[in-house]
């Protein structure tokens, strides 16, 4: 069919006669001469057919329209000078069609246009709906073909370097607790049974390594059904990994190198080595979270001891019931941030209050160390109190410095959100900066207030730290994860591997050894037949490569993804199915449509 793909024509092509196919992208007639942009996965290629140089194929090539999909021979020739295009890589070469052969015409009005060189913003719904045109567009072929060369490299580096072994788990399971509700599957032979479709290979690939298979990675599905956001899908794919007898600093570097390597392959980026590392205690202390962006600073500082003996109320009131008082201090401050902007009302406040928050103090510095605020908290610190307020937030004249008051988790919550908004609002953040770091020492467990129970935070095979095991429940965990820009890219833990422990957790969490039993006995039992030391960790390969593409949403490194609703727009999933495969499975439906939807319906 055809000798070239079209972006893979340059000058070393000239005078050869080639063979092309794709699609039209764009037809320009400039007067007489018809100009074609040919369009495949590799790039575009011109085409020329004028009258006189070409006169098979000027009839063919007037009739032409956008996505007509044809095939090309012609003869490269050298672009004239004016014509020479810099931007595109078979710029210096153009193609005289001898030939045009149309393989199949476009019978309907495109939805959107699909060439590079209309800057049409397209909305998302179309998009999905009509996917198969939106991969053509040159952003989404990009994505798709960075997500390959990052699998390829990935393979290549664990199989060839690093003596990995790819091994299929089961995606008809049981559930394994991630966190997420599962996506269950009834099981048509088991009446009254359901396979839940796995939020993780996280118990196969433990079991793998008590098989004896020491390193196994896997491009992983997974499924959480989870409220959706733009770095969150409900079928997802994880890069996953496990390792026998390696500690967690020897995990840490093998991870280091391999990201070391993925950068270079497909960015061209040496990455500084080793990546820095932060304890959860200190990423919660310094920016209120446990995955910090730390392109820029603005960190918090804690003030609780100092507010502590304030005779400003709101604070000494949160110290006193186990909370905190934190300061995010912005330097120049006073300027770009207005009073509307933080009192009640504004959209900062509003920010603080939808994390939880009650208010938001501030205190603006002035010219000599004077300090200007609305009342209650100046009139309340002695001189003492301000002069150690200022030196140990580093404020100066300029600077504004906004207060969280009240639960710790609140004010960590509420904080972080004020800093990412500011730190991007004041253009604190370069884009083109790569800042990855290791969270380490997690706890063990947090509160699930709704349940009044305690929960494993990563998840309940991660090891506890050796040091903590008197008191697991305020135990640290053998738990990593590795935070690029702000975002959670990866994250993993040594394991358990001794009966005991493993059940000692399951009680902390409060399975009865009956339902641990019952949910994880094969586990336990597993653990009875020589289980190596082992742990691991799994990247979220559609986040990974939606950071490398510079793109702000999964969905646009996925080749079909969901919608924030979790529907398919393409294929209209989930959708109903006939009473007799419910019948067959043994299932009852017992959702009742609203009365308004079946009124709009
Ligand atoms: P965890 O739950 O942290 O760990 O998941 C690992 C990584 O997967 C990505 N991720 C997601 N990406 C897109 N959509 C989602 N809904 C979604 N949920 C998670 C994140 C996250 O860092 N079994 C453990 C790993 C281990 O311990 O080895 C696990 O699944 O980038």
């Amino acid at each position: 069919m055809r000798t070239h793909y079209c972006g893979q024509l340059r000058p070393e092509h000239i005078g050869e006669t080639v063979t092309i196919c794709g699609w039209v992208d764009r037809r320009r007639d400039h007067g007489g001469v018809i100009f074609l942009d040919l369009r495949d996965r590799t790039g575009i290629a011109q085409i020329v057919s004028d009258p006189e140089r070409t006169p098979q194929s000027y009839g063919s090539a007037g009739e032409l329209r956008n996505e007509y999909v044809i095939r090309v021979t012609g003869r490269v020739s050298r672009r004239p000078d004016e014509s020479l295009n810099a931007k595109l890589a078979t710029g210096e070469i153009e193609i005289y069609a001898d030939q045009i052969e149309v393989l199949n015409a476009v019978q309907r009005q495109l939805p959107f246009q699909i060439s590079s060189a209309e800057s049409e913003t397209v909305r998302e719904d179309l998009r999905l709906k009509y996917r198969y045109l939106d991969l053509r567009r040159d952003r989404m072929t990009r994505n798709l073909l960075l997500r390959h060369q990052v699998v390829k490299a990935v393979r290549r580096f664990l199989e060839d370097e690093l003596n990995f072994v790819e091994v299929e788990t089961p995606v008809l399971t049981r559930s394994t607790p991630e966190g997420a509700r599962d996506y269950l599957v009834p099981s048509r032979v088991n009446p009254g049974e359901w396979f839940a479709l796995p939020q993780s290979p996280q118990l196969f690939k433990q079991l793998l390594m008590v098989a004896g298979f020491d390193r196994y990675y896997q491009v992983a599905r997974c499924f959480r059904d989870e409220d959706l956001r733009a770095d969150r899908q409900p079928e997802f794919t994880q890069l996953d990994m496990e390792m026998s007898f390696l500690s967690q600093e020897e995990i840490l570097e093998l991870n280091e190198s391999l990201v070391c390597h993925l950068f270079k392959v497909v960015k061209g980026v040496d990455l500084p080595r080793p990546f820095p590392r932060l304890t959860y205690a200190e990423s919660m202390a310094r920016y209120g979270t446990d995955r910090p962006d730390t392109r820029f600073g603005l960190e918090l500082v804690d003030v609780s001891d100092l507010m502590a003996e304030s005779g400003f109320k709101v604070f000494s009131g949160a110290i006193a019931s186990g909370g905190s008082v934190k300061v995010l201090p912005i330097p120049g401050g006073n300027d770009a941030i207005s009073n509307v902007r933080i009192k009640p009302g504004g959209d900062l406040f509003k920010e603080v209050c939808d994390a939880g928050a009650k208010g938001l103090a501030y205190i603006r510095v002035r010219e000599n160390g004077e300090i200007d605020t609305i009342g209650a908290i100046k009139d309340n610190l002695t001189e003492e109190q301000k002069a150690t307020l200022l030196a140990r937030t580093g404020a100066e004249a300029g600077h504004l410095l906004l207060f969280g008051a009240g639960p710790t988790d609140i004010v960590n919550k509420s904080l972080d959100r004020l800093r990412q908004c500011l730190g991007r609002e004041l253009d604190l953040i370069d884009p083109d900066k790569v800042n990855l770091l290791w969270v380490t020492d997690f706890p063990m467990f947090e509160w699930n207030a709704d349940e009044k129970r305690l929960e494993a935070l990563h998840h309940p095979f991660t090891a506890p730290n050796p040091e903590d095991l008197g008191d697991l429940k305020t135990a640290r965990a053998q738990a990593y994860d590795l935070v690029y820009n702000g975002l959670e890219i990866g994250g993993g833990s040594l394991r358990i591997y001794q009966r005991n422990v493993q059940e000692r957790v399951f009680e902390a969490i409060g399975l009865s050894p009956e339902e641990a039993r019952n949910k994880f006995g094969f586990l336990l039992e597993a653990f009875e037949y020589g289980t190596p030391p082992h742990g691991g960790i799994a990247y979220g390969l559609d986040r990974l490569v939606m950071l490398l593409a510079g793109e702000e949403s999964i969905r646009d490194t996925i080749a079909f993804p969901k919608t924030q609703q979790a529907r398919c727009l393409l294929t209209d999933a989930p959708s109903g199915v006939d009473d007799r495969q419910l019948k067959e499975l043994q299932v009852k439906s017992t959702y009742q449509p609203k009365k308004e939807s079946i009124a709009q319906s």
